[in-house]
């Protein structure tokens, strides 16, 4: 296979990040991948399609996304529309033959889910979500130190996402307040970027222990919106104590009204042999600590990401000078564009995918149920 035919849905943040990487991915990983025909830009509007379509190239816009379904040009569909779309757009897609890279969370509820990861199984098409987070050198490299037994036993996990986009009381009430719009609210936005780190590094959840708050309950409406106050019916934080199959044990918090933190995706595995700790928003780094290190030389060392780091050489040659969210976007399109072509697997699939949702709406459950002790469903 030569080339693809690219349909890309939406032109928000997600949409043009999407592109970028669509465009980038063919000069940095080169034969590994196809060419990318950008043949359709979807919005919901011609205006916004149009304004895409002009400035990345493609040959076509619509505000009508079902007009990918029967053009034949197109063998891969990206959606980055709003979480309520995902499933409807993703199935639509797969049962017209187009492998998928879709944005998380798989959608607003755990049967949207079900319904995606059903679809891709019987479609017999590449698909693949967007937890970019789980593509950066230095993720890549921590998931290779973990697995090639460097920390020994790893028996606890400890990892958080905050961020501080709704901290404050007076942001308008939007979409992302409605569970019928959005489902969850910082477990479906935020804290399923953990489990994508997590169910990686440590396998996935046995059972778990949740809780939610919810810190503004209500937020002020926009006049378009009807003006007054809108309520909000999905969380602003989450905490739980997890038990993974493996035995061993983790810590998992997410909040979306933190005042100061920007993208403080953070985690810790505890190791027989060691430690690593990580935050993203120095993702360029990560901390070990080995306990075979000599007695007065033990400390964390911070090891700086370089070409020693697959695939950074491809985007820098030179260490420390620093990758970005953008490059991390092109590692995970050159990943589903290198199995499109060859095969092979990608992570996270819409399999991988669904066992990320089971576990975040697993806290949910456990939370209305009073933090009682939940099975994550298989
Ligand atoms: N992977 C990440 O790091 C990350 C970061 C932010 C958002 N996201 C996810 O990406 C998705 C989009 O978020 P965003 O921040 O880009 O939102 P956004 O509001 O910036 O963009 C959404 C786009 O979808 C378009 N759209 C809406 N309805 C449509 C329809 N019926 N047909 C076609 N297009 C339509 C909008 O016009 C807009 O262009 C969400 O699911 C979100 O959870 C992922």
């Amino acid at each position: 296979m030569e080339s693809v035919g690219l349909a890309l849905i939406g032109s928000g943040f997600m949409g043009r990040s999407h592109a970028l990487a669509f465009h980038c991915v063919k000069s940095v990983f080169g034969d590994e991948v196809p060419r990318v025909r950008f043949e359709l830009q979807c919005d919901r509007t011609t205006e916004r399609a149009e304004a895409m379509r002009e400035r990345f190239g493609f040959a076509r816009a619509t505000a009508d996304w079902r007009d990918l379904l029967k053009d034949d040009s197109i063998d891969v569909v990206a959606i980055t529309t709003p979480n309520r779309l995902h499933c409807e757009m993703a199935v639509g897609a797969l049962r017209a033959g187009k492998h998928v890279i879709c944005e998380k969370p798989m959608g607003v509820s755990l049967a949207e889910g079900e319904e995606m990861a059903a679809a891709a199984r019987e479609s017999g098409c590449v698909t693949m979500l967007g937890y970019n987070y789980t593509k950066s050198p230095a993720f890549l490299h921590a998931a290779r130190l973990v697995e090639g037994g460097v920390l020994g036993r790893p028996y606890y996990f400890r990892g958080v996402m905050d961020e501080d986009y709704m901290a404050s009381e007076d942001l308008e009430w939007s979409w992302r307040c409605l569970r019928s719009q959005a489902g969850l609210g910082a477990l479906g936005d935020m804290g399923c970027h953990v489990f994508s780190k997590a169910l990686r590094l440590m396998g996935p959840v046995e059972s778990l222990v949740g809780e939610v708050e919810t810190l503004h309950a209500t937020r002020p409406k926009a006049a378009e919106d009807g003006g007054g106050v809108g309520e909000v019916e999905n969380e602003d934080r989450a905490t739980a104590m997890l038990r993974f199959k493996s035995g061993a044990s983790g810590l998992f918090s997410t909040s979306r009204t933190v005042w100061g933190r920007k993208c403080h995706l953070a985690w810790e595995v505890h190791g027989t042999l060691g430690t690593l700790v990580f935050t993203q928003e120095r993702m360029n780094e990560l901390n070990l600590y080995l306990r075979s290190d000599a007695a007065g030389e033990s400390g964390f060392r911070r090891i700086i990401t370089g070409p020693a780091h697959p695939p950074y050489g491809e985007f820098v040659p030179a260490p420390g000078h620093s990758v970005g969210f953008t490059s991390q976007k092109t590692i995970e399109v050159g990943e589903f564009l290198r199995a499109v072509r060859s095969g092979g697997d990608v992570y996270p699939d819409f399999g991988d995918g669904l066992e990320i949702e089971r576990t975040i709406w697993a806290v949910a459950e456990s939370a209305e149920r009073g933090s009682e002790r939940v099975v994550v469903q298989r």
